[in-house]
């Protein structure tokens, strides 16, 4: 250690010069989930460790590696959430939002936690919008929040992404798929890797999640999920594919889209911007899940999409920084007070104000108002002022006027 500290490695500061690009993301989604009827719901950052085993699954990469888990003074062991559907779901049920006129929608924007390796958007913190519709399994709902996501890349000018479609099937169907998928994998066992035989041994399905392109290749020949659904699966599925192709939302059906966490049942989802080549959201049905958590049983869809992924796919096309309304540079004798009452009078008008804080000289105020992008500059002497407009004459004015002109 140097002796300097740095962020934690997997984590990044959202610079004042980041936000406006942050701050149009999160404007932008808001608007739209607030016109699709989603209401903003907050869970803390800790939640008990057993809420993600339970539903992520033991077997998944987030349960086995990748948690920031603890215990605190009390011997409790808690987690730093790692996504944020579980913690919904949980406040769903402890707050009986049950008893509510179903589906509740809902959404959260929340920091996420995972320990992996990083790289270029993938961080051990990073921040989702984690967007939730609780108590319906009708398949046009599974349409409008994917067409609520698309909506939302478009609006912010992503266009060049792909959908990709899948159902997993769920507990009628999916136990006969994986019989069948695993008797395909003792057929093949010499075609496979460590990583394809880890996977398996975790949850069958994650095979098709392998790294090595060789071993993918071999898998092209594996039953896939879709061939076994069951009827109320296979119905589901199309009704989903009939409504999106109502809203005119483009898709690519991938029949090895099966999503790293264990609560998934029949849709599954995933955008994936070409730009940048990783998923900028994915989600799905997860209707065991509120069961799992003592619940009765309650259907649920939903997606995340990753905020640090989404502001990398706008890449330089981003609005510019608010500027400053008026900045005031005190020349010699003026007085500090009377500039202090005027920055408040502006302020408290809703005028964005600044002055010098930093003993500069008046050359140095008025590099400074221009760096600000400051509209109006005022020139503050000891019996009067100035008022300075980029393309127009300077304007003396008397103390009494600056405030009067200014709010004009
Ligand atoms: P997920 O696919 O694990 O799903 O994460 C959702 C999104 O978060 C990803 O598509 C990606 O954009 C972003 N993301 C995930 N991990 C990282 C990371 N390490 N660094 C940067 N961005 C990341 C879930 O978390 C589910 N809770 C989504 C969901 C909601 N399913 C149903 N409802």
């Amino acid at each position: 250690m140097s002796g300097k500290f740095e962020a934690p490695r997997g984590t990044q500061d959202v610079t004042p010069a980041d936000w406006p690009v942050w701050a149009h993301v999160i404007a932008t989604a808001e608007a739209l989930f607030a016109r699709y009827g989603y209401r903003r719901i907050q869970t803390p950052v800790l939640e008990d460790t057993e809420l993600f085993t339970r539903t992520a699954g033991e077997g998944s990469d987030v349960v086995q590696k990748e948690m920031y888990t603890f215990t605190d003074r009390s011997d409790r062991s808690l987690t730093l959430r790692p996504e944020g559907t579980a913690p919904i779901c949980r406040a769903y049920l402890q707050h009986g939002m049950q008893q509510q006129p179903q589906p509740v929608k809902l959404y959260a924007i929340a920091s996420m936690y995972r320990y992996a390796a990083p790289q270029r958007g993938r961080y051990r913190e990073h921040w989702q919008f984690s967007v939730e519709a609780i108590g319906t399994d009708d398949p046009a709902i599974d349409a409008e929040l994917i067409q609520l996501y698309d909506s939302l890349l478009r609006s912010l000018g992503i266009d060049d992404h792909t959908l990709f479609l899948n159902s997993i099937g769920d507990p009628n169907c999916r136990p006969q798929y994986v019989e069948a998928l695993s008797r395909w994998l003792d057929e093949h066992d010499e075609q496979l890797d460590d990583d394809a035989r880890e996977k398996r041994r975790t949850s069958p399905l994650r095979v098709f999640d392998v790294k090595s392109e060789r071993v993918r290749e071999a898998l092209a020949s594996a039953p896939r999920i879709g061939e076994s659904l069951c009827d109320a699966c296979r119905e589901h599925f199309a009704a989903v594919r009939s409504y999106l192709d109502a809203y005119g939302v483009p898709y690519e059906l991938d029949s090895t889209l099966v999503r790293g966490l264990d609560y998934y049942t029949r849709t599954t989802f995933e955008f994936v911007p070409a730009s940048i080549g990783l998923a900028v959201g994915g989600g799905g049905r997860y209707d065991g899940l509120i069961e799992q958590l003592g619940g009765r049983p309650t259907p649920g869809i939903g997606f995340g999409a990753g905020i640090e992924r989404i502001v990398l796919s706008l890449g330089d096309d981003v609005p510019p920084p608010p500027a400053l309304d008026v900045f005031f540079a005190l020349d010699e004798g003026a007085q500090r007070e009377l500039v202090l009452g005027w920055l408040k009078a502006l302020r408290d008008a809703g005028v964005a104000a600044d002055t010098d804080y930093a003993g500069r000289s008046l050359k140095g105020q008025l590099t400074q108002a221009g760096r600000s992008g400051a509209h109006t500059t005022v020139i503050v002497g000891a019996e009067g002022a100035t008022l300075r407009r980029q393309g127009a004459e300077d304007q003396p004015l008397s103390h009494a006027d600056v405030v009067g002109t200014l709010l004009r």
